[in-house]
């Protein structure tokens, strides 16, 4: 073989890891542990994966993900919790209907959930050559902002997007509103949280300011951390798959060309959508994996079925009716419409 050859392998090896894999839902409910700690019911639905020491509280002083017996993710070592809002349809005559979550590519029999990424560089880099500070026991943080209701504000979340699905594969283009056209496989919500951390505080009052985008450029383009938020992290982000294809027949749609979907704090722009995110991957579990040179598939942790990963399950604290036709969302949050 000739070296050059040799050389074009050697770069094309990945040199740290990108990490995609499927968790399934843990519970959907009215709980807010990161904005509303102990607060029952908090104001809005929550769709919540992964370990299941998961409650209202998760004091912070604790480590409550280490309690966990089970975790709905497909690596046994990772019991963080990861959550979004939940999405409904308004159909004509005013009433709500919770939108299901179907499996993602990759995930089949999966029920409900995220797919969740941790990567170094852009999802389509394949080398993986930076080096990234895994989060540590008791980090938190959220990105999006529930009140923003306009394409400036939105653009504060550079990386909070949805994707009309043509067929499951589609990945582009990203819009930062919610499609206004039916998407015939359903609507990808798309969240990338940012990627430079402040190197001291595992969470703020914001649950946001201890983390930043690169200074210049953007994290696909390897941009630099700023002097303010020095250490470079994974980029983690979310997939869910909002299946929305009962609710795609044009005249179910508004008479006024509007789009029928909204958010359950009561946002029908798609600008408010945001992520939470609790640290709770076991020992040094995250950061060995993303030292290890491996694409997608990694072995260097525990990988269970979907068909267990589906089994663990927590009970609704909140006890209400999420799933009829529904005269007003749960928490009956005030609307804010196009
Ligand atoms: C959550 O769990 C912790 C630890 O098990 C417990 O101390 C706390 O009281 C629980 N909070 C709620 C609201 O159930
Ligand atoms: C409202 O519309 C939905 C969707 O067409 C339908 O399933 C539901 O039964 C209707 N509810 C009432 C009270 O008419």
């Amino acid at each position: 073989m000739h070296w050059r050859s040799l050389t074009a392998l050697a770069l094309a090896a990945p040199t740290n890891a990108l990490i995609r894999f499927s968790c399934s839902q843990l519970v959907i409910d009215r709980i807010d542990p990161l904005v509303n700690p102990g607060l029952i019911p908090s104001p809005h639905l929550h769709q919540i994966i992964g370990g299941n020491s998961l409650n209202a509280t998760m004091d912070p002083a604790k480590d409550m993900p280490g309690e966990s017996t089970c975790t709905t993710c497909q690596f046994t070592e990772d019991t963080s919790n990861y959550w979004t809002a939940v999405l409904f349809f308004k159909a004509r005559n005013g009433t709500y209907k919770r939108v299901p979550i179907r499996a993602n590519v990759g995930s089949d029999g999966a029920e409900g959930g995220m797919t969740i990424y941790y990567m170094q560089n852009g999802l389509a880099d394949y080398q993986q050559a930076s080096k990234v500070t895994a989060f540590k026991p008791g980090f938190r943080m959220i990105i999006g902002d529930p009140l923003a209701s306009t394409p400036e504000e939105a653009q504060r979340y550079r990386q909070v997007t949805y994707t009309c699905l043509q067929d499951m594969n589609t990945r582009f283009p990203e819009t930062k509103n919610l499609p206004n056209k039916p998407c015939p496989a359903g609507i990808m919500a798309n969240i990338r949280f940012p990627t430079c951390w402040d190197g001291k505080n595992l969470d703020t009052a914001d649950h946001m300011s201890h983390m930043t985008y690169p200074e210049s450029g953007t994290f696909d383009s390897k941009g630099p951390c700023p002097e303010s938020h020095p250490v470079p992290v994974p980029q983690l982000m979310y997939e869910t798959v909002w299946d929305t294809r009962q609710f795609n027949n044009p005249d179910d749609w508004p008479e006024d060309g509007t789009q029928p979907f909204i958010w359950s704090f009561g946002d029908q722009t798609g600008y408010g959508s945001h992520g939470d995110y609790l640290f709770g991957w076991k020992d040094n579990a995250l950061q060995r994996t993303m030292d290890t040179p491996c694409y997608v598939n990694c072995p260097t942790l525990t990988t269970q079925s979907i068909a267990e990963q589906n089994k663990c399950k927590i009970d609704r604290i909140v006890d209400e009716d999420i799933d009829s036709w529904l005269t007003t969302i749960p928490g009956n949050p005030p609307m804010r419409k196009h």
